[in-house]
């Protein structure tokens, strides 16, 4: 994307409806980017992140028919390491290298280190699950370190502002969400390196303690936490008194860890326990939701779509689970629930990021877009942030996003591998479309914002 301040253009102009203009227009995004490392670290991660998507549905595809007749195999491992790793993770540590920043109004501790983060992390989320799949151990061990290395640089990175600052929803869940991140990798690298040793057998229970810890105590919880911030955002609400958001950030991570712990050691009441506080947690979370919508000023949109649709997976997801653990039935429907429910959770922050990914991504370009002196269309009127994606295209990556959730689901539970084949394509299309909506169509509206300036340029 080749963009600079030409000499005869005037410097930035910012006109509009005050909710799409940031940083120093009025507005909920006031003096929001000050703080923010440069924007190709978070838009990298998220670039990369789109490309874990599309990696996760054809590695989805690719192993159907073995998530059916055996989804603890390795090939199923590796695909959903493509998915927790490549995608979600990448997407939420790439979101947070610009968001902790936002919400805490100061810097990450080093620039350099972030970037030094991104290429390790992008290195070893992709050499993992890449190792996984064909089982070579020195690939699985090797990526699995890079990771955890790259988890630890993230979470000391973080630790500098969430820990300076003043107390929020946002940063008391966050603190949490980057702590299970840095457990659940330690976790991940053990089982790794224990899946060549054998020291102990990775029995179910130990691994849903791992995958517990990952997809609720640090992707969900991440989601739980800067929801608080960016739904009264993106909905311009405001309540009077702090709603129950301030609960889901507290409950969630206590339940979480009664829940690993209870699976991690097989002691079935914690686990439940653990089970009913999450739930406790969500359920605020849900509340949250519809306090946010209740005092809004603006109307429904897409976004809402995507969130509302997510947090049926989450229903989902508990429902099977909790199905999994107290159901009467043998212990192939029960790895099957079991399965289910994994991936009901997944679906649900996989909704979210992406339909998040449709307002971060167009408010970091936006920003940068600005910095570099582009602020007007064509016909003068201001650059606005959604004129930095295709809403068609948009609303298709709604549509198939849900499609493939359905079907993936549909598939695991029904023991149908062409189902589940069928969910893992629409999600790689579903990344193709996101990602190249979001990364390319700037690139349309800067080339249109140039050629008109050469031609005004030519007639003056
Ligand atoms: C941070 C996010 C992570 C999440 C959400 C996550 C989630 C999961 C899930 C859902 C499973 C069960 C897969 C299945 O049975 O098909 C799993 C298993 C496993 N994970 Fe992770 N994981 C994460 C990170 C890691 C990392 C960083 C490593 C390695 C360094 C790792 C190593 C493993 C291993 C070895 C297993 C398989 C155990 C077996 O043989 O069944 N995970 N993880």
């Amino acid at each position: 994307m080749a963009i600079g301040a030409s000499a005869s253009r005037p410097s930035i102009e910012v006109t509009g409806p005050a909710t799409e203009r940031p940083a120093s227009g009025p507005g909920p995004y006031r003096g929001m980017t000050a703080t923010v490392p440069p924007a190709s670290i978070p838009l990298a991660f998220l670039l990369m992140a789109g490309f874990g998507l599309i990696a996760f549905g054809v590695a989805t595809a690719a192993v159907a028919k073995r998530i059916v007749s055996g989804p603890t195999a390795l090939p199923v491992v590796g695909a959903v390491h493509f998915g927790m790793l490549a995608f979600l993770s990448t997407a939420v540590v790439g979101a947070l290298h610009q968001f902790v920043p936002v919400i805490t109004a100061s810097e990450l501790r080093s620039v350099r280190v972030a970037r030094v983060t991104l290429v390790m992390w992008i290195a070893g989320v992709w050499l993992l699950p890449a190792g996984l799949m064909p089982n070579i151990t020195p690939m699985i061990v090797l990526g699995g370190a890079i990771v955890v290395v790259a988890a630890c640089l993230s979470a000391w990175n973080f630790s500098g502002p969430l820990l300076k600052a003043s107390e929020s929803d946002s940063v008391t869940g966050l603190r949490s969400a980057v702590a299970y991140l840095v457990v659940t990798v330690s976790f991940g690298i053990v089982y790794a390196i224990d899946l060549h040793h054998g020291w102990f057998g990775l029995l179910p229970h130990r691994v849903l303690a791992h995958a517990s810890l990952g997809l609720l105590g640090w992707i969900g919880l991440s989601y739980v936490a800067v929801a608080e911030k960016l739904w009264p955002m993106f909905l311009l609400s405001h309540k009077e008194k702090r709603g129950v958001g301030r609960l889901a950030v507290r409950i969630v991570p206590a339940g979480v860890l009664l829940l690993a712990l209870g699976l991690l050691f097989a002691i079935r009441w914690l686990g439940l326990l653990g089970g009913a506080v999450t739930l406790g947690g969500l359920a605020f979370h849900v509340g949250s939701f519809v306090g946010w919508v209740q005092h809004r000023k603006r109307k429904l949109e897409l976004l809402h779509a995507f969130v509302i649709s997510s947090m049926a997976f989450m229903v989902l997801a508990a429902t099977a689970g909790l199905v999994a653990e107290l159901g009467e039935m043998g212990i192939a429907w029960r790895i099957r629930v079991a399965s289910t429910s994994v991936a009901a959770a997944a679906m649900w922050v996989a909704l979210a990021v992406i339909g998040h990914s449709h307002k971060i991504v167009p408010f970091i370009t936006w920003t940068t877009l600005r910095k570099r002196g582009i602020s007007k269309k064509p016909d003068g009127k201001p650059v606005l942030f959604g004129d930095l994606f295709s809403s068609a295209l948009a609303r298709a990556s709604f549509g198939i996003s849900l499609a493939a959730g359905v079907s993936l689901i549909v598939g695991i539970l029904g023991g149908m591998p062409v189902l589940i084949a069928t969910g893992g394509v629409l999600l790689a299309a579903c990344g193709v479309l996101t990602t190249s909506n979001l990364a390319l169509w700037p690139r349309v509206v800067v080339r249109s914002i140039r050629d008109a300036e050469v031609k005004s340029d030519e007639s003056s």
